[in-house]
């Protein structure tokens, strides 16, 4: 590994001038805070822990392997550098793994995380085909930021965040070549659960699934997104997981293009939970082929049944200037509640043309109408 051991043995000689005779302690406190720079993934995991900068440069990640920056050092800075690419292999992954407190991940303006989409996709996601591994998981990344990424082509999911007061700010997923005789499918953008002050700013996301899904957390604020080519922005599935809450979250200043939905909240038939103090404010539409809004309590294995209830309740959402086009045969707003679960809700200026109007509505709150 001789760009690591460069850099390693030239804090070395510099502490050792420093200091004519320093102590053991002293050179390894040195080395401690060295920066280091990678180009194979073996490296990373191997040395990870002594540095306290990290250059990804170039990496070229082994078949069935995960790039694995887990449980780094407080306060490590890593950057990527030229195109970081994965090998193919079916398995579940994760291509990329950062944990830790104090983290900040960045890269170099052209640099590209390239997660090789194309050689897993067959149209079929998650639920079939080629076993396709997950892109990047950010779980226990905390108190950190998520700065400047350029990601394209993830074979399935893109973030699983898990983590505590995480910002991601200006990153953009591009899986925009999965739209080529629809190949790409459940290519998510940012699926949160379990989480807290999670904040997503400047995010572009061309896919084929949920910009955003929010299953459970608190404290969640995704700002000044371009959603495009997926399902929208939701909140969802909720019930039937370890954690069935989700509160605190402001949706402000995006907008969703050519996309099924523009905003969705989804909660699973017969489960228990809980969704609370929602703000959707400023979203503009345009070319939505499914619902512009949409909020069902029907949701069985994954799709929706037509049949509500109201174990999940739906309550202080605040629906504000969500404006524009669906298409002709799409539906404008879709309520579907259960008996009395859905209450509290604030709605002004949602102003959604240009498609249908469902009759299939139930339990719709009086501030708000499907017609
Ligand atoms: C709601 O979440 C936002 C964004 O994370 C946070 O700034 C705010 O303090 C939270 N509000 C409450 C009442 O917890």
């Amino acid at each position: 590994m001789p760009s690591v051991q460069s850099t390693l043995i030239g804090l070395t000689l510099g502490a050792a001038l420093a200091a004519a005779a320093p102590a053991p302690s002293r050179v390894s406190e040195l080395v401690k805070k060295s920066s280091c720079t990678f180009t194979e993934a073996a490296q990373v995991s191997e040395s990870k822990s002594s540095c306290s900068t990290i250059v990804i440069d170039s990496i070229t990640v082994p078949a069935g392997e995960t790039l694995d920056l887990t449980d780094l050092t407080e306060g490590t800075t890593v950057t990527f550098k030229g195109t970081t690419t994965w090998e193919y292999e079916e398995w579940d992954g994760p291509l990329l793994e950062i944990s830790g407190t104090k983290i900040t991940v960045n890269q170099e303006s052209d640099a590209v995380l390239d997660g090789n989409g194309a050689a897993w996709w067959d149209g079929e996601g998650s639920n079939g085909g080629k076993t396709k591994p997950k892109f990047f998981y950010a779980h226990s990344l905390d108190d950190s930021v998520i700065s400047g990424l350029y990601i394209k082509n993830t074979p399935v999911q893109c973030f699983s965040i898990e983590s505590d007061n995480l910002l991601i700010e200006d990153v953009t997923i591009d899986d925009s070549d999965g739209d080529t005789d629809d190949l790409g499918h459940n290519t998510d953008g940012f699926d949160i659960g379990e989480s807290t002050y999670i904040t997503i700013t400047g995010a572009t996301v061309y896919n084929q699934d949920d910009c955003v899904a929010i299953n459970s957390g608190e404290n969640i604020y995704f700002s000044g997104g371009t959603c495009s080519g997926g399902h929208g922005l939701s909140i969802g599935s909720v019930g039937g997981r370890s954690d069935n809450t989700v509160k605190n979250v402001t949706f402000i200043d995006s907008t969703v293009t050519d996309s099924e939905n523009g905003v969705r909240i989804k909660t699973v038939y017969d489960a228990t939970g809980t969704v609370e103090d929602i703000t959707y404010s400023n979203i503009k539409l345009s070319g939505i082929s499914d619902y512009g809004l949409v909020i069902e309590q029907d949701y069985e294995n994954g799709d929706p049944t037509g049949t509500p209830s109201n174990g999940v309740t739906i309550s202080g959402v605040t629906l504000t200037e969500i404006t524009g086009s669906v298409d002709d045969d799409a539906v404008e707003i879709y309520i579907l509640c259960g008996d009395g679960s859905c209450s509290d809700w604030t709605v002004s200026d949602v102003d959604i043309t240009g498609g249908k109007t469902s009759d299939a509505c139930e339990n719709v709150p009086s501030t708000i109408s499907c017609t």
